[in-house]
C-alpha cells in the first residue's frame, strides 16, 4: 500500500456518540460512508476539532491487540481540554474502539499491515458567529482503516530542516488538532516543491523539535537522543515507547535540546529517524539544510533504527512479551 493510499479504506461502520451540552449519548454504530452535518457546524469554521491515531494488530494467534489504548485516550482528553471541547469519557471511548474492532475483527489485516484507529472529536454547535467561543455540543466518532506502511522503511526519507518557521503556534503544539496540520501544510508543500523533501524537521531558531507528522530521534550504536517534551510539540506515544524499548535493550536515553548544527554533526556518522504511529520508525537518508544536502550516516544501513523498529513491532503484534503492559486484547 503506497503512502497516499494510507487511510483511504475503512471498516463498514463507525461508532459514534454526541454531547448535547450536558451528557454523552449512548454509543451507536453507523455506516462509515457518510456523516450529515449542518453547514454552520462550529468545527468547519473555527477548527474546534481534535483526533487520535493508534493501531491494532492481528497477532500470530489470531487475537487483535490494541497498542497503548489508555495512553491515546488520555492524550485525546488532553486535546479536548485544550480546545475547550467536552472531554470524552475514557470508558465509553475505550468501548467505542474495542467494540468496533470486535465486530469487524476479520477486517484487521495481518502484520505487517494493521488497523489504524482514528477517534475524532469536534464541536457541532450550529453557529457561525462564535469565532472566539468554544463549542458546547460535540460529536465523537471512531473510524478505522486497514493500513500498510506509511513510509516504506526501505526507501529512506529526504527531509528539509527548517530553522525559520514554526510548525504551529507553540501554545497548542502538544495538542493533536487539525489546525496544527493546516498550519504546517504550506511549509511541507514548499519543501516538497523546492527540495523534493518528504518531510520537514521544524527547528525554529535552531531548536530541533519534530516534523509535521512525526517526532525526530537521533540514534547510534549506544544512544537514542531526542528533545525533551515541551508544550510546543506532540508527545508522541511511539517516541515514548521507543525510548523505553531502547532503554531495555541497553541504549543510553538522552532527552535534551538539540541544535540544528548538532543534528548535522550527528548525521555524519549517526542515524536519524522519524517516529509515529503511522511512520513507526522511518529512517532519514538525507537532510537538506541551508541549501546543502547531507547524506545521513554515509548512506549506510540504518541498523539501529531497524532494530528498534522491529523490537517495537514485535511487542505490538504479540511476537514478544508485553513487558510494559501496553497491549489491550480485543476479546
Ligand atoms: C505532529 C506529530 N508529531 C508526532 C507524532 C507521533 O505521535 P505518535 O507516536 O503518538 O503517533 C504525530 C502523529 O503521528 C504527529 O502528528
Amino acid at each position: 500500500m503506497a503512502n497516499n493510499e494510507f487511510g483511504t479504506q475503512f471498516f463498514d461502520e463507525i461508532t459514534l456518540t454526541t454531547f448535547d451540552g450536558k451528557a454523552w449519548s449512548e454509543t451507536v454504530f453507523k455506516p462509515s460512508d457518510s456523516l450529515p452535518l449542518h453547514p454552520a457546524t462550529h468545527a468547519l469554521h473555527y477548527g474546534s476539532s481534535c483526533f487520535e491515531g493508534l493501531k491494532a494488530f492481528r497477532a500470530d494467534n489470531g487475537d487483535v491487540y490494541v497498542f497503548r489504548l489508555d495512553d491515546h485516550i488520555k492524550r485525546m482528553q488532553n486535546s479536548a481540554k485544550g480546545l475547550y471541547l467536552p472531554v470524552p469519557d475514557a470508558e465509553q471511548l475505550k468501548a467505542m474502539i474495542v467494540d468496533l474492532l470486535a465486530k469487524y475483527r476479520e477486517q484487521v489485516p495481518a502484520f505487517p499491515n494493521s488497523a489504524y484507529i482514528r477517534p475524532t472529536l469536534f464541536g457541532t454547535d450550529k453557529a457561525i458567529g462564535r469565532a472566539a467561543e468554544p463549542a458546547e455540543t460535540s460529536m465523537l466518532f471512531v473510524l478505522i482503516s486497514p493500513v500498510g506502511d506509511y513510509f516504506s522503511p526501505e526507501n529512506k526519507l529526504r527531509v528539509l530542516m527548517n530553522t525559520e518557521d514554526l510548525r504551529c503556534s507553540p501554545h497548542i503544539g502538544s495538542i493533536k488538532s487539525g489546525g496544527n496540520y493546516a498550519s504546517a501544510l504550506s511549509l511541507v508543500m514548499r519543501a516538497a516543491e523546492k527540495y523534493q523533501a518528504q518531510q520537514v524537521i521544524f527547528a525554529p531558531h535552531g531548536d530541533v523539535q519534530e516534523t509535521a507528522a512525526a517526532n525526530c530521534l537521533l540514534i547510534n550504536d549506544n544512544e537514542v537522543l531526542t528533545k525533551g517534551l515541551t508544550s510546543e510539540f506532540l508527545p508522541g506515544i511511539t517516541r515514548d515507547s521507543l525510548l523505553k524499548v531502547a532503554k531495555s535493550l541497553g541504549y543510553k536515553i538522552s532527552e535534551r535540546d538539540i541544535s540544528a548544527d548538532e543534528l548535522i554533526e550527528w548525521s555524519k556518522d549517526g542515524e536519524i529517524a522519524l517516529s509515529g504511529t503511522a511512520a513507526v520508525l522511518a529512517p532519514v537518508g538525507e537532510v537538506v539544510y541551508q541549501d546543502k544536502v547531507y547524506t545521513v550516516n554515509q548512506g549506510k544501513d540504518a541498523n539501529n533504527t531497524m532494530r528498534l523498529r522491529k523490537a517495537l513491532n514485535d511487542i505490538q503484534r504479540g511476537a514478544t512479551d508485553d513487558k510494559f503492559g501496553w497491549i489491550t486484547v480485543v476479546k
